[in-house]
């Protein structure tokens, strides 16, 4: 028998990682992450449910309960992991939300792979769901799940929210299935969205797609009413602010600086190898500043971090190419020897690391071309007790709303690229200071936690409930 939960999360992943204990057993431990940071005590009073995928193929595990939470895996079969996931969220979805940055790929096999495995997940949150309880969806990949779960049970309270863009009715209209998707989301008491602009999207197209009519943010549909708004997401900010005051952060990010010859100016990039966030774009303007000798390499140098991402995903798998070969030319034209342009690393690491890192950049790059947030942008701004360090930020990252004292570029136009990273390396430290101050003020309220309880009171959720 089910335990059932007053509270459900429901989203593609799990918050769980799972390690091979030194006797080979497999155990599960939380995945640091700022959604279930956020969520956690509402999880913990309801006695929560955290529905999702626990990563691989094949059966998934019995349900468990880890530091007060009930995990309930879902499982996905090798061939819906590549229809459902790399096919029709991340080959299909994604780049369609994404401004089409990447051209969409349609396939009928992989909508239908989709439609089913938001079916399991829709299933899987009617038989866990108590009597009239809440459950918030989670992200793109499971927008047809609000509407399943609201046929299986009427009687939940259902809240989606969108982690990344929402588009235009224009792009929207591309894709084939778009009336199921719309009338998946349209489930939902409240539709989330990172932009006030993605909401607005959002009640225009159910009117221009399938003649709902709206008032303000609110729809109209079957004598119910589905509510849409933006709730920017964030970061745990003082658990960040915590982080890079960490005597062993700190030396670490001195060490990382002595490491790097002890140039004048690091320049950092932190992201998952994905065509949206713009790194080859970052790359050359980098090049062609070296080029004009407007930088020199030893007074500056750039350092990438580019986490493995949907590496079987052919969009993806090319990107790899581009980047990597813009690397190795920018190395190959302007390093010495011992002296590197660029260190790129493809690799993730652990938290403390990137802290590190983050207080050692004098300048963050953050260039998407387009972002449903951007969180590398939010954690850069909260690691920098000192004031000091500057941020380049795409006007294309949702993150830009909030932080309009960073050095804002338009990622499409290079030339602009690379005046706000020269205006950033030049800044004087009373400025950087100036700029630092008020962005971090803005983050401390506007944290994670925040977020969260944002999005629930206007679903209606008490905070004592
Ligand atoms: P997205 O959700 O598209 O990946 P965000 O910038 O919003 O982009 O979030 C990325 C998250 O992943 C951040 O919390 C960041 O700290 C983390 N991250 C990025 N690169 C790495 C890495 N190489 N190793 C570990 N964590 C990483
Ligand atoms: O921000 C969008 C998002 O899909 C998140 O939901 C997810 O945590 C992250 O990007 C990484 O993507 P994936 O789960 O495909 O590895």
């Amino acid at each position: 028998m089910v335990e059932r939960s007053s509270f459900v999360v429901v989203a593609n992943r799990l918050p769980v990682d799972e390690v091979i204990s030194e006797d080979g057993e497999r155990q599960w431990r939380p995945s640091p992450g700022g959604l279930v940071t956020a969520l956690h005590p509402v999880l913990v009073e309801h006695r929560g449910t955290w529905i999702g995928w626990a990563g691989g193929d094949g059966e998934a595990p019995e349900p468990f309960e880890l530091e007060g939470i009930n995990i309930h895996p879902v499982p996905l079969s090798a061939q819906e992991l590549e229809r459902y996931y790399e096919g029709q969220s991340n080959a299909t979805i994604w780049p369609l939300y994404h401004d089409a940055v990447e051209t969409p790929v349609y396939k009928r096999r992989w909508r239908e792979a989709y439609r089913l495995v938001n079916q399991r997940f829709a299933r899987a949150a009617a038989e866990v769901a108590a009597e009239g309880a809440t459950v918030w969806v989670q992200d793109y990949q499971l927008q047809q799940v609000p509407a399943m779960l609201r046929e299986l049970r009427p009687d939940l309270r259902i809240g989606f929210f969108l982690h990344i863009p929402f588009p235009p009715i224009e792009l929207f209209m591309q894709m084939p299935f778009r009336a199921e998707v719309l009338r998946g989301l349209l489930g939902s008491d409240l539709v989330g969205f990172q932009q006030r602009l993605a909401a607005q999207n959002f009640v225009r197209l159910a009117r221009h797609l399938l003649g709902l009519r709206y008032e303000g943010h609110s729809i109209q549909v079957d004598g119910r009413k589905v509510k849409a708004g933006a709730f920017p997401i964030s970061i745990d900010t003082a658990d960040m602010e915590r982080l890079a005051a960490d005597p062993g952060v700190q030396a670490r990010a001195k060490q990382i600086r002595a490491e790097l010859g002890d140039p004048k100016t690091i320049i950092l990039g932190v992201d998952r190898l994905d065509y949206t966030k713009g790194i080859e774009l970052r790359l050359k303007a980098f090049r062609e500043l070296l080029a004009d000798g407007r930088l020199e390499v030893g007074d500056a140098v750039m350092v990438q971090v580019a986490t493995p991402s949907r590496e079987r995903v052919e969009h993806y798998q090319t990107l790899r190419v581009r980047v990597e070969r813009e690397v190795g030319r920018i190395n190959g034209e302007f390093s010495r020897v011992g002296v590197p342009a660029v260190h790129y690393l493809h690799q993730s690491m652990p938290k403390n690391e990137l802290a590190a890192l983050y207080v050692a950049a004098d300048v963050m790059m953050v260039t998407p071309l387009r972002d449903g947030m951007n969180l590398v942008a939010k954690e850069y701004v909260a690691c920098r007790s000192d004031q000091g360090g500057a941020l380049v930020l795409s006007e294309f990252a949702g993150a830009a709303t909030e932080l309009r004292q960073s050095f804002l570029c338009n990622p499409h136009d290079p030339e602009g690229v690379k005046e706000a990273l020269l205006r950033a390396v030049a800044a004087e430290p009373a400025e950087l200071r100036r700029r630092m101050r008020v962005m971090q003020r803005h983050l401390r309220t506007h944290d994670v936690a925040a977020w969260a309880r944002a999005f629930l009171r206007e679903l209606g959720v008490d905070e004592d409930e």
